[in-house]
């Protein structure tokens, strides 16, 4: 298998990199455009592998991205890059378009180009697996309603508006064109290396820096959580054992309140990490303006990628949280940089 993955330099993507180069005998061709979000380091250890191979490309650039195809052999396509933070979608919607709509488009264009040209074997063989969001779902009530994958598209955000319209041309070229596609949408993860404008990794730093742990409205809303190589393992799941045509639902059947989100790290930290002076990191938390159009609640029902693919989540949120917050403390090396670089007026400055 060579599989061309999109975004392998990003968060989920390098969890799907180094899960491939480490755990299967997969070649891996990384495209990536390096936006604020991508990070080599982030794959430096795989990145030796003679399996693995890096081309700095932009998902819109059609041309380039059929070459890397035809030269590369690539027999399947997981297609994660995107613009990923939702408030960033609110201050400026046009990134999102561009790459997550305009830029799906242009690979799935590229993609099917590249597999009318193969032999009827690899034609079979072949898999474009979009990675999505639960997000495309819409808004739950707090008190009822689980997300399946017969749940009808109700974006509220630019960012889940351009992935659901993403995730209707996947299905789009699969109904038309006969591409062997599929799809999963998943809810929100955690991990190494989560970029700290989200807010798990946001709250871990600013408590360690002694700053605000800014929670929107009253931290009510409810978010299902995943721990990021879980997901890693049910995405090769997906591309290798999906159906084409289908989509799966990933979760990790862990929901909580923002703010039990928020108090969980503040008190993991007061025993990892305690504050000179003995106080409860939890003295820092601050309500702050919600997020315009803020969904309240997502819910998962993966029981489909659970008895179809045989996956299931092996960390707990505590587990995978306190394996978060240790992987944090160890790794200063690769988020100081971005904490010191310009994010500090910008999202990273809610502080
Ligand atoms: P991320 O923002 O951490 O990484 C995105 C990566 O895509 C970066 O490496 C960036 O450089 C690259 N990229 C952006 N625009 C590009 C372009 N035009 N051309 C080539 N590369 C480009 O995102 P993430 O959190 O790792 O999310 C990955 C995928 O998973 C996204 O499609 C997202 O919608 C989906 N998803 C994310 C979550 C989550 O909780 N983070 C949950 C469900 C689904
Ligand atoms: O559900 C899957 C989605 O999860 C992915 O599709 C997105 O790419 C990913 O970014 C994530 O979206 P969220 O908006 O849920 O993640 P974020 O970490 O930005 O916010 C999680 C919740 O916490 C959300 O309800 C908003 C709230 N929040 C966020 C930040 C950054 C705060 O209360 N304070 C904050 O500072």
């Amino acid at each position: 298998m060579k599989i061309l993955v999109t975004g392998g330099a990003g968060f989920i993507g390098s969890a799907v990199v180094r899960h491939l180069i480490e755990n299967t005998a997969a070649s891996v061709v990384n495209v990536d455009k390096l936006t604020y979000a991508g990070n080599l380091s982030s794959i430096a250890r795989a990145a030796a592998s003679d399996r693995y191979s890096f081309h700095q490309v932009d998902i819109c650039d059609e041309a380039r991205i059929l070459d890397i195809l035809r030269t590369e052999q690539v027999t399947h396509v997981m297609h994660l890059a995107a613009e990923s933070h939702v408030d960033r979608s609110i201050d400026g919607p046009a990134a999102f378009i561009e790459t997550n709509l305009v830029g799906t488009f242009r690979m799935l264009n590229a993609a099917l180009s590249y597999w009318r040209e193969l032999s009827e074997d690899a034609r079979a063989e072949f898999r474009f697996h979009h990675i999505s969001t639960d997000e495309v779902f819409g808004d739950l009530p707090f008190d009822s309603g689980i997300f399946t994958e017969d749940t009808p598209y109700a974006p509220s955000s630019p960012y889940s508006a351009s992935k659901a319209g993403s995730d209707h041309l996947v299905r789009a070229w699969h109904h038309t064109y006969g591409l062997p596609t599929v799809v999963s949408n998943c809810s929100n993860n955690y991990g190494p290396y989560h970029f700290p404008e989200k807010l798990i990794p946001l709250v871990i730093l600013n408590a360690l820096h002694e700053k605000p742990l800014p929670v929107y409205g009253k931290g009510a809303n409810v978010r299902d959580w995943l721990y990021v190589k879980d997901h890693a393992r049910a995405l090769e799941l997906v591309v290798t054992k999906g159906v084409p045509g289908e989509s799966y639902n990933i979760g990790g059947n862990a929901e909580r309140t923002n703010l039990s989100v928020v108090e969980t790290v503040c008190d993991l930290l007061d025993t990892k990490r305690p504050r000179a002076g003995g106080q409860s990191y939890r003295d820092l938390i601050g309500f702050v303006a919600d997020r315009p159009g803020h969904d309240r609640r997502y819910a998962i029902d993966a029981s489909k990628a659970e008895r179809e693919l045989g996956w299931r989540p092996v960390e707990t949120f505590d587990s995978g949280l306190s394996k978060t917050i240790d992987w944090y403390l160890d790794n200063e090396a690769w988020w100081r940089p971005i904490r010191e670089k310009n994010y500090a007026g910008e999202r990273l400055g809610q502080s």
